[in-house]
């Protein structure tokens, strides 16, 4: 299957530049399981992959020039020079792979050029990290072909510079380390301070449970002006609190330290969240480590409440899909990924798997909205070359 997409990719690299390229790249989107808004407070996270990829086709060159071309936008190859590549000049996709060239060369890595051809399975805009997948393919690829010799977390890092800087959206470092680092059949356990990381067992099927992603097909206006606020939030809590970052806060020590906050309710809410959310956690990992998966279920729809009543950044749409998976007898469900839109997941017995699917269908077309999308998600490969 990935070598009919890499040849797919790599003929229609050498129809845009006129020979084949020297190599074909995929990283993949993710879902995150649990340990939400957690990754720029120094918290835990715990992503896995998702069996969508971006595929890259990629030549190096010697010239300073950067050729990009996507399959999935339309319009010709985008033709920039590496050595004017600059943080805020670029709003559309190509920011995404001439942030990393940017990110490679301010690093002092001496990237001189390339033709990169893309294509991406990963659903745009869903909350599915399909940013972080482009980052991360072109990272490994540029890693590869110029023999950087970077690690999986160190080209996560590049990327997230990339995007935080390059394309100016403050995200945190789950994304493109679950994009660079994920394993086939597990979950990553990652601690965002240290990026120490775990891979930890995570076969539903063996279990006779399945989880579902439902792409609402939403995405609210505003949602990265509200991303940053949350943050900020979040860095206001960490210095009236006296710490680095809320992952500092013991967790017998939250209703002290929310006691020390006093009347600001909305950075109240923020620190219980992201301190409860990385007790959530360690608490998924122990139970799946011990063999009780059935367990996680409940602990995922807390995570939900924590970040509809406490983060506020659920949507009636978001909600929709947990209640009526819920009161269809869903082991768990929760929304994943940033918010305000984009996908939430729902821990059921396989079983359950189309009645929950179609009363999940009919609940949104009850409520007048798009149909969502309703596909199960497998742990799948992290960044890798496939030809
Ligand atoms: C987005 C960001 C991540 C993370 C999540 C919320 O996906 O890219 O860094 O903050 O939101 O957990």
């Amino acid at each position: 299957m990935s070598e009919a997409v890499a040849g797919a990719v790599a003929e229609r690299f050498a129809e845009l530049y006129g020979a084949g390229p020297e190599g074909v790249w995929a990283a993949p989107g993710r879902v995150n399981l649990i340990g939400e808004h957690t990754d720029y407070n120094d918290g835990f996270v715990m992503p896995f992959a998702l069996p969508h990829t971006a595929v890259a086709a990629v030549s190096r060159r010697e010239d300073g020039l950067l050729r990009l071309h996507s399959a999935d936008v339309e319009g010709g190859v985008s033709e920039l020079r590496v050595a004017d590549l600059a943080p805020g000049t670029d709003r559309g996709w190509t920011a995404y792979p001439a942030g990393v060239v940017w990110a490679l060369r301010e690093a002092g890595h001496e990237v001189t050029g390339a033709d990169i051809h893309l294509a991406s399975t990963v659903p745009a805009g869903a909350g599915l990290s399909s940013s972080a997948a482009l980052e991360v393919v072109v990272a490994l690829a540029l890693n590869d072909l110029y023999g950087l010799g970077l690690r999986g977390w160190q080209l996560a890092r590049l990327c997230q510079r990339a995007e935080n800087v390059y394309v100016g959206a403050p995200v945190g470092i789950m994304d493109q380390t679950a994009a660079a680092c994920c394993e086939a059949g597990h979950a990553l356990f990652l601690d965002t301070r240290d990026l120490s990381q775990r891979q930890i067992p995570f076969d539903l099927a063996a279990e006779g449970m399945r989880l579902l992603v439902v792409d609402t097909q939403v995405k609210h206006a505003h949602s990265e002006g509200e991303y940053g606020k949350r943050r900020a939030g979040c860095e206001k809590g960490a210095a009236l609190l006296g710490v680095d970052a809320l992952r500092d806060v013991p967790y017998d020590g939250l209703e002290a330290a929310l006691e020390r906050l006093g009347d600001d309710e909305e950075v109240r809410r923020l620190v219980r969240h992201v301190v409860t959310e990385d007790e959530r956690v360690e608490r998924v990992v122990s139970l799946l480590e011990s063999g009780r998966t059935g367990e996680i279920g409940p602990v995922l729809t807390e995570g939900h409440a924590s970040l509809r009543d406490d983060f506020r950044i659920s949507c009636p749409e978001l909600d929709l899909v947990v209640d009526t998976a819920l009161a269809e007898g869903a082991l768990g469900a929760r929304m994943t990924g940033g918010g305000f839109g984009g996908s939430a997941i729902v821990l059921a017995r396989a079983a359950d798997v189309e009645t929950l699917t179609k009363a999940v269908q009919e609940a949104f077309a009850r409520a007048g909205l798009t149909a969502p999308r309703v596909f199960e998600a497998v742990p799948s490969a992290g960044a890798r070359r496939l030809a």
